[in-house]
């Protein structure tokens, strides 16, 4: 029997609905082209949501969204609602609860791309960033003491278990094996610096590290890892850092592989439910439009389908994303890339179904 899945959708604000709609039509495709089924279950959660009826995340949609095989999220983020609110109600505790302890983000500029970089191909940028998605700075530790008054003070701590990152390091060691390029890892860290934190990381790193005679490995201080990624990308395979590091080099990998209309990444369980989103976010002042690029989203789709063990059919999208990169869109920014959001999907979805995947 064919198998099915269940796949959580949240389309959530702005652009979001807009991309997702392209992400399922491939997906669709996709399911259709490589025998197996997907059911989606909507979840109306978001900006807009939290606007109207002052919901942020419902016990209900937890339970939903934990039944789930996988999620696809569209974006999150409202101009009208105070900024923390809906990313730390939805989005980080999603991540939280679900115990998303990767956060996968490949930084791969396909030819055809614009790259600021000079000189720089799709042969030299390809890499993969892990970050460690549920410690660090992001576990809220820390308070605010006098609040208001001329002695206040904030403290925010970052918090890194030893199984927490450690779990992390193991996790980027087997990425890097399975991805077999240049089977070379690096450390993202600042052991300069931050001698507490770093040295755990430092350790844990160079231990998991004898498991895997075959990677070679690597360090970099977080502040020469943007000098390298701007300088040498070539010399990136696979990087692993922190929860807050991570959050800072993948929007600089973004913008090096052609900008947020093309990042996607998810946030990984790899012993439960993971969730995948286009980083780029909701862009409002783009909402309704259809000039978004939703190949962030569709990609999303690819590494969704590539967790939870459809390879053929995620390596058929990524191979139809490329064509249209290569042959089809001239500039990958919203409104200029000559076709509309959901005709960029038609192109990719009927690559998909003509075979056209090889490129
Ligand atoms: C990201 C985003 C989030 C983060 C925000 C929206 C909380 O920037 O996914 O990188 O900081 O993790
Ligand atoms: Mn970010």
């Amino acid at each position: 029997m064919a198998k099915a899945y269940n796949i959580a959708v949240i389309p959530g604000d702005g652009t979001g609905p807009e991309v997702v709609a392209e992400g399922l039509k491939v997906l669709d495709t996709a399911a259709a082209e490589f025998g197996f089924s997907i059911d989606y279950e909507h979840y109306n959660i978001g900006g807009e949501h939290y606007l109207k009826t002052g919901e942020i995340l419902p016990e209900a949609v937890i339970q939903g969204l934990s039944e789930a095989d996988s999620i696809f999220l569209g974006a999150i983020g409202h101009p009208d609602v105070k900024p923390g609110i809906l990313e730390k109600g939805i989005l980080l505790k999603l991540r939280f609860l679900m115990d998303q302890y990767i956060n996968l983000r490949p930084v791969k500029l396909y030819e055809g791309v614009y790259t600021p970089i000079k000189n720089k191909t799709s042969e030299d940028i390809d890499f993969v960033v892990i970050r460690e998605n549920s410690e660090g700075l992001y576990a809220g530790a820390g308070g605010l003491l006098k609040q208001g008054t001329p002695d206040e003070v904030a403290i925010q701590e970052s918090i890194n278990t030893r199984k927490g990152v450690e779990r992390c390091i193991r996790y980027a060691f087997e990425y890097c094996r399975g991805r077999n390029k240049a089977k070379k890892l690096t450390l993202c860290g600042k052991t300069n610096v931050l001698t507490y934190a770093f040295d755990l990381w430092e350790r844990a790193f160079y231990e998991v590290a004898k498991d895997y005679p075959d990677i070679e490995t690597d360090y970099a201080h977080v502040d020469a890892t943007c000098m390298w990624m701007v300088k040498n990308p070539e010399w990136f395979d696979v990087v692993v850092t922190d929860n807050m590091f991570g959050d800072i080099i993948t929007d600089l990998g973004a913008m090096i592989q052609g900008g947020m209309g093309i990042a996607a990444g998810g946030n990984i369980n790899p012993e439960g439910v993971s969730m995948f989103e286009p980083i780029g976010g909701s862009a409002p002042r783009y909402t309704g439009k259809q000039i978004i690029n939703p190949i962030a989203a569709i990609l999303s789709t690819q590494l969704l389908l590539e967790t939870i063990g459809e390879q053929e059919a995620a390596t058929a999208i990524e191979g139809a994303v490329k064509k249209v990169l290569r042959d089809d869109i001239k500039d990958v920014s919203a409104g200029k890339m000559g076709y509309s959001t959901s005709e960029v999907g038609d192109l990719v979805a009927g690559y998909i179904k003509s075979g056209k995947t090889g490129v």
